[in-house]
């Protein structure tokens, strides 16, 4: 005998929470089945462990998707304030970091207490270590076959989040379930990420690694003004992963270390005033003494500023404002702390989350090609595309 509910969903994270809350408390019968040991354990990881729950900026020019008025409707519907409401409803203590991110003054842990008490309220049952083998549709809705026996319900939603970070857990499995039931795809791919570089290039670049600088990286149009880092890899820190969402395999990025720095003014005048000092000396009043050092040896401007021509420092400035770089690739799924691409907008009903082609089927957050910024984007998709679930399932 199958255990019947009205609605199954499949992945206890951030979307799936939601939306068992949402239908759970519109008395539908919910269950929540996850392979996981513990719902959230993307959620207790974020924000180094105190979950960057929001960002109070949201909106849906903060998501790469193939259709970018997709996410519309949804993040409308749920915005950070109705999430602050049930954070603050529950006394959790959070404050603002920076760029409207929001965090939890505590843990992580204390998001994830919040949405399984809440689960609970609405009486929505959590199957944890339960894993699907099939899933199926019948006349009535559907079925699913898993380690703890067969489940039916009328509605499915889908909320096995994306292929990063395989070791915790991310399987891909939503993108199995689109194609068995005929749902488009955008071609999944790791987003903010660390990008690497190659091996000539990490080579003259090994000085530099542990190095942290405000920094505005750009691809095409797009540009991000946040820390930068120099790893033993390659490049990484917020404004890198940000870009890393907009790059593509062979495309150029372009760094401009301390973009607000007028350089040249700053060189020339020391020139005037003391011209026997080293240009490194100069940049180090700016920019962190390696990297200044760096900069130097590699224009080689190893004499005096007093002997530098104004087009020798010119072309100093733009190695630290116009630094074009080609990375190799990037570190893929298992540091990527999303997926892009996923499930088509294009199949899905942007009020409800439901396959058009497919009534009763449901597919939200991180599975979906809608992906955020860094900075608490993704789990307010999450938030909001779990709530337009719960609110139709
Ligand atoms: P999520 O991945 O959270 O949940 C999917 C669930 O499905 C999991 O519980 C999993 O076990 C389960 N599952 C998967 N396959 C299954 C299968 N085959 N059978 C059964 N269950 C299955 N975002 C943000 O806004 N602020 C932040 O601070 C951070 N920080 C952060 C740090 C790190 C290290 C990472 C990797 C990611 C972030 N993110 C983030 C991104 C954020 O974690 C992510 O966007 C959301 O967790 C996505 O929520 P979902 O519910 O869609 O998937």
């Amino acid at each position: 005998m199958a255990a019947r509910y009205d609605v199954i969903v499949i992945g206890a994270g951030a979307a799936g929470m939601m939306c068992a809350i949402g239908a759970g408390r519109r008395g539908r019968r919910v269950a929540v089945l996850d392979h996981a040991r513990a719902p959230g354990e993307k959620i207790r990881i974020s924000g180094g462990g105190r979950c960057n729950f929001t960002n109070i900026h949201a909106g849906h020019k903060n998501f790469l998707s193939a259709n970018p008025h997709f996410a519309k409707s949804a993040l409308a519907r749920f915005t950070p304030q109705d999430f602050i409401a049930i954070v603050d409803r529950h006394g959790i203590a959070w404050h603002e970091k920076t760029l409207g991110q929001l965090f939890c003054d505590n843990s992580a842990k204390d998001i994830i207490r919040m949405l399984t008490d809440e689960m609970r309220a609405a009486g929505a049952e959590l199957r944890l270590s339960c894993t699907i083998d099939t899933v199926e549709k019948t006349a009535t809705g559907f079925r699913i076959v898993t380690s703890e026996g067969p489940f039916e319900a009328a509605s499915l939603v889908i909320a096995s989040g994306g292929r990063s970070i395989p070791k915790m857990g991310a399987t891909g499995f939503a993108y199995r379930i689109a194609e068995q039931f005929g749902l488009a795809m955008v071609e999944p791919r790791p987003g903010l990420v660390p990008l690497t570089l190659e091996p000539g290039l990490l080579e003259r670049l090994s000085p530099l690694s542990g190095i942290a600088v405000p920094a505005e990286v750009r691809h095409g149009k797009t540009a991000f003004r946040e820390a930068l880092l120099f790893t033993h890899r390659g490049l990484s820190g917020p404004a890198i992963l940000q870009i890393s969402s907009y790059w593509r395999e062979g495309d150029e990025i372009t760094l401009s270390l301390e973009p607000d720095m007028d350089f040249l003014a700053v060189l020339k005048t020391a020139r005037q005033a003391n011209g026997r000092q080293a240009v490194q000396t100069v940049l180090a009043d700016h920019l962190p003494k390696r990297l200044a050092q760096f900069l130097a040896e590699e224009q080689a401007l190893n004499a005096p500023l007093a002997d530098q021509s104004d087009k020798a420092l010119g072309r100093l400035v733009a190695a630290i404002h116009e630094w074009k770089i080609k990375p190799a690739g990037s570190e893929g799924y298992r540091t990527a702390e999303v997926t892009l691409g996923g499930v088509d907008t294009a199949g899905i009903d942007s009020r409800s989350m439901e396959a058009k082609a497919v009534p009763g089927l449901y597919f939200i957050g991180e599975c979906v090609d809608v992906t955020g910024w860094l900075g608490g984007y993704n789990f307010q998709w999450a938030w909001a595309s779990g709530h337009a679930a719960g609110d139709a399932a």
